[in-house]
């Protein structure tokens, strides 16, 4: 193997250059476990949004559910469905691996359980001598870097912000995060509103700040890694890609969207907070529709009640769980056109570094003269 470690793996601790990206509000507790023993990060995905906030201050959860209680209590629903217990997943990726992994947790505005769920996490840790040991990242993301990071280093952990431009970088870079993913446009799920790429958001954020530089959105296999280096970035950070392995704790349905979708069948559309990357399908047609039939700026329209309506009247629960793929929110990314099989997690990342090698030591030396 001709890779030396990068500041990125250096940093985490891990020996390949490629994390997994959180992908709330779906459940990632196999596939963390199985990236992190595979030689990259895994990350736990941000799962919840009101269940730490009605735990830990019921007279806050009842000002938000007086606000807005059609959301709160739709989306609560979902979060029983699937099950999901942000916490639980800690200790179930402890129990699967030994290696270092990270948890997501989105810090809008929109997400009143990210103060508790942030106090939660430090206080889980802090018990449990095996996840002081493991749980070495928390990436934020989908919110300011100032509101939460001197919190989290103080308590020991990396923290890693997700950045959509390089005024953010440069924000999160003064914040005092140890590292940035810069991410680009054609990423699944969240997105910024201005839609900037993988090729121009990474190599003007590495030109930018000094910390390590981790790369997001469209990236599948070696050539993208090799890429992402040249760009200037010290690994990648892939969500699509992983959605469709062997361990990928989404239901077979949802993987098989993932590979049956080119890379035109994806469109940004609202989602809980500000646009989503999904798959073009009825749910996603429906939305448009509405976007386009309602007037008001951009952001306005998200914003409006019938567009609130489309976006609680279905459930998350069905593509993830049930694997309902054609009336329900498919999060996924271009680069799902470049995705045609599905590997274990360890078959995948040994062929991308293998394919990084191989165009490392043979193919690019061949256009030098
Ligand atoms: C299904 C899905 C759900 C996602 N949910 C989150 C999330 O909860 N928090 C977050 O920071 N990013 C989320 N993202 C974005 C990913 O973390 C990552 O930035 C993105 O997947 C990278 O682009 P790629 O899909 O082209 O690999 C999600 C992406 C997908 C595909």
């Amino acid at each position: 193997m001709v890779f030396k470690k990068t500041d990125v793996c250096e940093l985490f601790g891990i020996e390949y250059p490629i994390v997994q990206a959180p992908m709330g509000p779906f459940i990632t507790t196999k596939l963390c476990a199985a990236v992190s023993n595979a030689g990259g990060l895994g990350i736990i995905s941000h799962t919840g949004t009101f269940l730490y906030l009605k735990e830990r201050d019921p007279d806050f959860y009842k000002q938000v559910h007086d606000f807005a209680p059609k959301l709160v209590e739709s989306t609560l629903a979902m979060e029983e469905d699937m099950g999901v217990n942000t916490l639980e997943e800690l200790r179930k990726v402890s129990k699967l691996t030994d290696k270092p992994f990270g948890v997501n947790v989105r810090v809008a505005r929109e997400q009143p359980d990210a103060p508790y769920l942030i106090d939660a996490i430090i206080e889980e840790r802090e018990k449990d001598p095996k996840l002081t040991e493991n749980l070495k990242v928390v990436v934020t993301s989908a919110g300011s870097p100032n509101l939460y990071t001197q919190r989290l280093k103080d308590a020991g952990l990396i923290v890693v912000h997700v950045v959509p431009s390089v005024y953010h970088a440069q924000k999160s870079e003064k914040a005092g995060v140890d590292a940035v993913v810069a991410s680009g446009h054609e990423a699944g799920g969240h997105v910024a509103w201005d839609p900037v790429h993988t090729s121009v958001l990474t190599p003007a954020v590495r030109k930018i700040v000094k910390v390590p530089v981790l790369s997001a959105g469209g990236w599948c296999d070696g050539k993208g890694l090799v890429a992402a280096l040249a760009l200037g970035a010290g690994a990648i950070y892939m969500g699509t890609r992983f959605i469709a392995t062997k361990e990928s704790d989404f239901a077979p349905g949802y993987k098989e969207a993932v590979l049956g979708g080119t890379e035109r069948d994806t469109i940004v559309t609202a989602g809980t907070f500000g646009p989503i990357r999904v798959l073009k399908n009825k749910y996603a047609a429906t939305l448009q529709e509405l976007l386009d039939s309602v007037t008001g700026s951009f952001q306005g329209k998200f914003e409006n009640p019938k567009i609130e309506d489309a976006k609680t009247n279905i459930s998350w629960a069905d593509s993830y769980k049930r694997g309902k793929t054609e009336n329900a929110p498919v999060l996924t990314g271009e680069v799902q056109g470049l995705i045609d099989n599905l590997p274990t997690v360890k078959e995948l990342i040994d062929g991308i570094m293998k394919e990084a090698e191989e165009i490392i030591t043979k193919k690019l030396p061949s256009f030098i003269a």
